[in-house]
Formats: C-alpha cells, structure tokens, sequence
C-alpha cells in the first residue's frame, strides 16, 4: 500500500479517510519544525500532510524522492518552497475556502476587541478592581461611519468586509491584483493612501517576498492618530519592531495581532501593552473549521495518488504513480 505521512494528529475523519487508502503514518510528537528531522519522518513516503510550522524546503524535497504531493493543512502555503516543488513536479496543495468564515471572525473580534478595550476590560474586572458602572468607565472607539481599511481583497477580506458593511462602517481595500469581481463593493486605495484614511486596517495578505514588512515604520507613520492595525495574516507583513515603536510614540490607538514576525516568539515589546491584543494564531480554530482543513488535505492528497485532479492545488506536479481508488 502507498505510504502517507502526516506530521500531526489530523481532527475530524482526515485520518479514516487516509487511513482506509494508503499506509498512513502519522507524526504526534511536538511540532517537526527541522529540516531533517521532517525529511527522516516523511521518509519514502508518496505523500505528506503537512503543518504551517514543517519547512518543505529544496532540502526536504531533495531528502524526499518519493514524495508526489504535500497536502499543506492550511491557506496559507509560505512554508513550502513553491519554486523548489515546481522544479520537482510535487503536487503542493492547500485549504483555501473552509476556513474564511471562521478566520473572519476572528479578524472582527479582534477589531471590537480593540476598539472596545475587551482584553483590558476583562483583567480589569478579574482584578477585583469593578465596583459599579461608570459613565467614563473604560470607554472605547465606536466604529460606525468610520473605514476600515482591507489590505489583501481575497476570500477572507471580503468576508471581513461583510461584517464591517453589517456593523456599519465604510470600507476600502487595497490589493495588488486585477480583481475580477468585487463583492461587496469596496473603495479601492492605492496601500498608502488606504493606511492615511482609514481607522482600522486588517491585513490579509499572503507573505511573500514582495508582502514581507509590507507596513513597516513609514506607513504605519500615515496612520492617522488613534488608528488600529489588526492582523490575522502572516506576522512578517508587519515590521514588529516599528509596530511596537509606533504603539510606544502613541502613535496608534491599539494592534489586535493573531500571528507575529517570528512565531511562537512574541516581540517583549508587546507583552506588557494594554492597547494591544494578542492571541496564539487562532484564526481558522473552530472545531469545524480544523476538520473541514484536514479533510480536505486528505481528498486532495488522495486524489493526486489516484492520478486525479486535486479540489485545491496550489502547484500542480506531476503524476508519478497511481492507487487504487
Ligand atoms: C493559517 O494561518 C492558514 O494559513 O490556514
């Protein structure tokens, strides 16, 4: 039977699905985060589902002959070597879809979050320092007639949009495609100019080389005061280190951060802040969300060992063998 290696405990019927196909082998140890000791658990296997925090690098792939496909569990597919796949016809194949809603959500519970002091609200009320309603108690940002700025016009942009639109706000959005259909409608911003009018910006990029930094010291410099960056993306779009000058100079009225430049390190400059709010890259974690991810990495990883279409390639490969289907 052909061999598949899954580099963690997969939720939902990933696992079954792969299981009833292939010789499934699955990793369920802390997080491979090394090149070889991924390369050695993946060994001759013809397939691998992997995690953001698995570095398919030349390397691995090199390591790897055998593999025909690597089923990122994710949208995101920043720690796969595209290039280095297309070079060897690995199939590369990622999550896109089954995560926007509950990404964008999150993305919105930061900004009311934010603008609504919950996290310093909440440490407030555990102190035991609440005695009674105050007119001025703890008093946020209102968000509606203001604009949201959405940078990264994508599947999860748009959601957030929607719920922006829903709660009453405005909305623009900068992206650097040609984008066929815009919906909802939205203003479109060169970036600069989106990041000088708006009051709360989220970000919803992938990371490349041409988004990394991509807000770095001068244009988080053209947000206007009291304005609020919010990102549930990649860490490095964001310059961490400008970001924390910035929050220091009391430039910004608060950041809702979901991921950080150099994961799972969180800048020291952050931690302490009581304008910020910080959580652990849990954009896409609802119970639902993660099983509808990994079964979908388990159909497209089983369609390609078929020798069939995946629902959603990232680079298509080619076909090096044929199971049983
Ligand atoms: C998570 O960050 C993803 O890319 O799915």
């Amino acid at each position: 039977m052909i061999e598949v290696a899954a580099t963690s405990t997969l939720p939902g019927r990933a696992e079954t699905m792969l299981a009833d196909r292939s010789a499934l082998r699955v990793h369920r140890g802390p997080a491979l985060t090394g090149e070889d000791e991924l390369a050695a658990f993946i060994g001759s296997a013809a397939a691998a589902v992997t995690l953001l925090a698995n570095p398919i690098t030349a390397r691995v792939l090199d390591l790897c002959p055998g593999l025909s496909v690597v089923g990122n569990v994710a949208v995101g597919y920043d720690n796969v070597d595209i290039a280095a796949a297309e070079a060897r016809g690995v199939w590369v194949t990622n999550t896109p879809d089954v995560l926007t809603e509950a990404t964008a959500d999150l993305a919105w519970a930061l900004v009311l979050a934010v603008t609504r002091r919950l996290a310093e609200a909440e440490a407030y009320l555990r102190s035991g320092r609440f005695s009674g309603w105050g007119l001025d108690l703890l008093l946020g940002t209102g968000i509606q007639g203001k604009r949201l700025g959405i940078v990264g016009y994508g599947r999860i942009g748009r959601a957030v949009a929607r719920r922006a639109l829903a709660s009453g706000m405005e909305v623009a959005y900068a992206d650097r495609g040609e984008l066929a259909d815009v919906d909802p409608p939205a203003l479109r911003l060169e970036l600069d100019e989106l990041l000088a009018s708006c009051h709360v910006v989220s970000l919803h990029a992938p990371l490349n080389p041409e988004t990394r930094h991509l807000i770095d010291a001068r244009r988080l410099a053209l947000m206007p005061a009291g304005a609020v960056l919010v990102n549930t993306a990649r860490g490095p779009l964001v310059d961490e280190a400008a970001l924390v000058a910035a929050l220091e100079r009391g430039r910004l009225g608060g950041a809702g951060l979901d991921v950080f430049e150099r994961e799972p390190e969180v800048h020291p400059g952050l931690v302490g802040r009581r304008d910020v709010v910080l959580l652990p890259h849990v954009g896409s974690a609802t119970r639902e969300t993660r099983a509808a991810m990994a079964e979908l990495a388990a159909r497209n990883v089983l369609a390609v060992l078929a020798g069939s279409e995946p629902p959603t390639p990232v680079v298509r490969g080619r076909w090096k063998l044929k199971v049983e289907s």
